[in-house]
């Protein structure tokens, strides 16, 4: 992932935000926010935040005002990262250039902090539309976000997909079931932190069937590029352990259609993503360079 002005400005909001959210710390508990804050302040690329925020702008809203949510999808996935690593999933050992939550904090203690960053995320977004409660129309918007954001991370979503993954670990799957994870681990998350952040900019209804459709694209070729990674990757870069799909017998792209095909899906999808945008090039220029660097990401 290169880094350009308009991302690193939304990173940097998240970097600077990121904390502000949690719950006040019990003595008592310390070491479940020790380790919430061990997976929160490690260095993630802040994608899907940085696309709720963008997309809140490009609909006519501030980003300052979607932070929350923003917040929010990041305490989600970076549980779903936790739980991910654990022994009973992919069984990772180096996440985000660090050792794992639970090689951390034993695995009880990561499952809870996976807890903990998901219900703070919901608690994050009750509290700011509990703040617009006498505003119907702001109100109605955060609603709507925090729906996304519910159906995206859910069991008809992120954890659909998560359970299609463990299940097709270690056998050999057709097509369209491997795009079934994908679009569902990890696309279905990156879709809702675009509409998530169109709804709280107030889009047009006329800006939510293009966005969904590059999100889904982008979303979808996201993993595919993570697949790749896994395979080509630097873990210097990454932050992962390379090689540990094939390792572990992951369903994965390049293990299903090998790496030139793999790589021909990834510019394929790309190519779509920004084609679905083009009837508002004149101001989509966050979203088509953030197409375009997924594509060559290294990270
Ligand atoms: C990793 O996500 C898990 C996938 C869905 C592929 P990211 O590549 O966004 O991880 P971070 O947040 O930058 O560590
Ligand atoms: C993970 O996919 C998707 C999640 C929802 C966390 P992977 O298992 O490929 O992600 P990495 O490679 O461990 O980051
Ligand atoms: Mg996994
Ligand atoms: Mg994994
Ligand atoms: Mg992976």
């Amino acid at each position: 992932m290169r880094d350009f002005e308009e991302y690193i400005v939304f990173k940097d909001l998240i970097e600077e935000h990121i904390l502000d959210f949690l719950p006040e710390t019990d003595p008592k508990s310390s070491a479940l926010y020790e380790a919430m804050k061990y997976s929160l302040k490690s260095s993630g690329k802040r994608i899907r935040p940085a696309l709720l925020l963008a997309a809140c702008e490009f609909s006519g809203g501030e980003a300052k005002e979607a932070l929350p949510y923003a917040c929010a999808i990041e305490y989600i996935h970076t549980y779903s990262l936790i739980h991910d690593d654990l022994p009973g999933m992919d069984d990772d050992e180096l996440r985000r250039g660090l050792p794992t939550n639970h090689m951390v904090y034993g695995e009880g203690l990561a499952i809870l902090a996976g807890d903990g960053l998901l219900t703070t995320a919901f608690e994050t977004m009750n509290r700011d539309m509990l703040i617009y409660f006498d505003d119907p129309v702001k109100l109605k918007r955060r609603v709507r976000a925090s729906n996304e954001i519910s159906k995206g991370a859910g069991c008809r979503g992120m954890v659909a997909g998560q359970a299609a993954d463990i299940e097709a670990t270690g056998k050999s799957i057709a097509g369209g079931l491997l795009d079934y994870i994908h679009l569902n681990k990890t696309a279905a998350l990156i879709v809702a932190a675009v509409k998530a952040g169109a709804f709280i900019g107030g889009a047009p209804k006329e800006l939510l069937t293009p966005l969904e459709n590059y999100a889904e694209n982008i979303g979808l070729a996201f993993q595919i590029a993570d697949d790749i990674l896994d395979v080509t990757g630097d873990e210097n870069e990454t932050g992962k352990k390379k090689g540990a799909d094939k390792v572990r017998e992951k369903p994965t792209y390049p293990s299903l259609y090998g790496l030139k095909p793999s790589r021909e899906r990834l510019d394929e999808l790309t190519g779509n993503a920004i084609e679905t945008l083009a009837p508002f090039y004149d101001n989509a220029e966050f979203f088509i360079k953030m197409a375009q660097n997924l594509v060559k990401r290294t990270r």
